[in-house]
């Protein structure tokens, strides 16, 4: 009887995982997340859009500047779609009247090739950068005019086109 009850408690325990293992294996593969961009690493990729867009510009490379404006405002709507809050505070306020203003200048800028007036719209951009930053409680993260290409595989100059 002995025998009996610990060959049934065996077959109990083996029935119960084999109803209980796939399940857990089938709801591990479920748990894993969606991938959400964090924070930190759609600034990285402002920050080479930023860069990039200076170099691309001081080269009158306009084309690409172009370019690079429209990856910075994908970057920053991903920012919005992605990140909306930052320890609990909305981004879209300290975003919208410091950075479009400037990217609407860069955009005419841009279009006028006009690099005087590129430089002053890229410099209201930085400002818009660091004051974020600052309102976040993040005022050491300070963006500037870059002083040398981030890249030296990409030519920023028109002539590298072929
Ligand atoms: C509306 C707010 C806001 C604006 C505008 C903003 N940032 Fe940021 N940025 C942040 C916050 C918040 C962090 C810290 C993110 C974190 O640590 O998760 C950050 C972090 C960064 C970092 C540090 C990333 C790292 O991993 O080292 C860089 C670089 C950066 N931003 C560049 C820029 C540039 C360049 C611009 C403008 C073109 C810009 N940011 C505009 C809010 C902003």
């Amino acid at each position: 009887m002995k025998r009996l009850c610990r060959s049934m408690t065996a077959a109990v325990i083996a029935l119960g995982l084999a109803t209980v293992l796939p399940v857990a294996a089938d709801e591990h593969a479920r748990a894993a997340p969606p991938y959400t961009p964090g924070l930190g690493e759609l600034m990285s990729a402002n920050q080479m859009r930023h860069a990039k867009l200076w170099f691309a510009g001081e080269a009158g490379n306009w084309p690409l500047a172009a370019y690079e404006m429209d990856e910075l405002k994908e970057g920053f709507d991903d920012v919005l779609a992605y990140q909306p809050h930052f320890k609990g505070k909305p981004i879209e306020p300290l975003l919208k009247p410091t950075v479009e203003p400037a990217l609407a200048k860069l955009d005419a800028a841009i279009a006028a090739k006009d690099r005087a007036r590129f430089e002053a719209a890229f410099d209201e951009l930085s400002r818009a950068c660091s004051f974020c930053h600052q309102e976040l409680g993040y005022g050491f993260i300070a963006i500037q005019r870059p002083t040398a290409p981030p890249f030296t595989n990409q030519r920023f100059d028109a002539a590298g086109q072929p």
